[in-house]
């Protein structure tokens, strides 16, 4: 058996959809039957209950061969305090239940300690992961998500622009959430990692966020399409009209300085073990369907 946390979520439906199709058996982990229920219907097993509670943790891992484990964003609570609540639960729950392997996701960037916003929370996770001396974990350590370009469509149709708080010129590493699933569902089939370590995944190829908007522009339609660095103090007030937590506000505007000072960047070269396939050419043909979708 095979649990997997945030199994409704970018990485955790992959993974779970990867394990499923394998013909092996899983348990679902989530807050809601109903968006399990998918899962349920080609034979997994689910487990509903909240992740920041360590017995919750203990009974959905229990006799299972390998976790996928991740700590899910909460932007509306005070993210780095809930990092920490779910962290604990997390580590003290997979340590009651005797699961002997996890895959960690974690980030880019998570070789530093400060510095590096809500990456800090998974640095952190990496290290109480890592106190379980029975346990083999690898920790995955991926690159910016494609997916994040979602918040943008609606600046990109009221505004006309690519709207970010990243800086314009400095490649970044970014993968789309699909390969990160089929990854972390490769390794946990395989088990081919004792003891503990990490792996970065980084995507096709690093972008600068002017070759983002261009990509982006040509699949939507609007190939002139521009970017524009949104400075701290405008973000901060985007992010709290978007209703996040005042406390974690603070916590992002670290993550994006982090990127534009090269503060967050992969530590393993390039190789074929890191990079993988979906391009942001290919991302971006989804994108531009719910860009379309959402403005019919
Ligand atoms: N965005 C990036 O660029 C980036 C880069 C590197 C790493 N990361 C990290 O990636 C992680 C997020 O991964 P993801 O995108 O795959 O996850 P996600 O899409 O945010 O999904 C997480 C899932 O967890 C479930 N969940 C939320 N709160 C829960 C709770 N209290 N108890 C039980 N389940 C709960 C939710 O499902 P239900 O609503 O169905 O319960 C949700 O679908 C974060 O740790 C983030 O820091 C992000």
């Amino acid at each position: 058996m095979y649990t997997v946390i945030g199994a409704t979520g970018n990485t955790g439906r992959v993974v779970a959809e990867e394990l499923l199709v394998a013909g092996l058996p899983v348990r679902v982990v989530g807050r809601s039957d109903e968006r399990l229920a998918p899962f349920v219907e080609k034979g997994a097993e689910a487990m509903v209950g909240d992740v920041s509670d360590a017995g919750f943790v203990a009974r959905a891992c229990d006799g299972v061969g390998a976790v996928y484990s991740l700590i899910p964003i909460a932007y509306n609570a005070n993210l780095r305090e809930w990092q920490g609540k779910v962290g604990k639960a997390l580590a003290k729950g997979i340590r009651e239940s005797g699961a002997p392997y996890v895959v960690n996701l974690s980030s880019v960037g998570a070789q530093h300690h400060q510095g590096t916003g809500p990456i800090v929370g998974l640095r952190e996770q990496e290290d109480r992961l890592n106190e379980l001396s029975e346990v083999d974990v690898l920790h995955l350590r991926p690159a910016s998500f494609m997916e994040n370009l979602y918040m943008s469509l609606d600046g990109i149709r009221s505004m006309g622009v690519l709207a970010m708080p990243m800086p314009a010129d400095v490649p970044i590493a970014m993968i789309a959430t699909r390969d990160i699933g089929v990854e972390a569902a490769r390794r946990m089939t395989a088990l081919d990692f004792d003891g503990h370590h990490t792996r970065e995944l980084l995507g096709p190829r690093d972008y600068t966020m002017t070759e983002v908007a261009a990509i982006v522009g040509a699949a939507i339609g609007k190939p002139d399409l521009p970017y524009v660095q949104v400075p701290p103090e405008a973000a901060a007030e985007a992010f709290a009209g978007m209703g996040m937590h005042a406390e974690t506000i603070p916590t992002l505007l670290e993550m994006y300085r982090g990127y534009a000072d090269e503060h967050i960047v992969p530590q393993e070269p390039r190789s074929a073990a890191n990079t993988t396939p979906t391009t942001l050419e290919e991302f971006a043909d989804q994108l531009a369907a719910a860009y379309h979708a959402q403005g019919a």
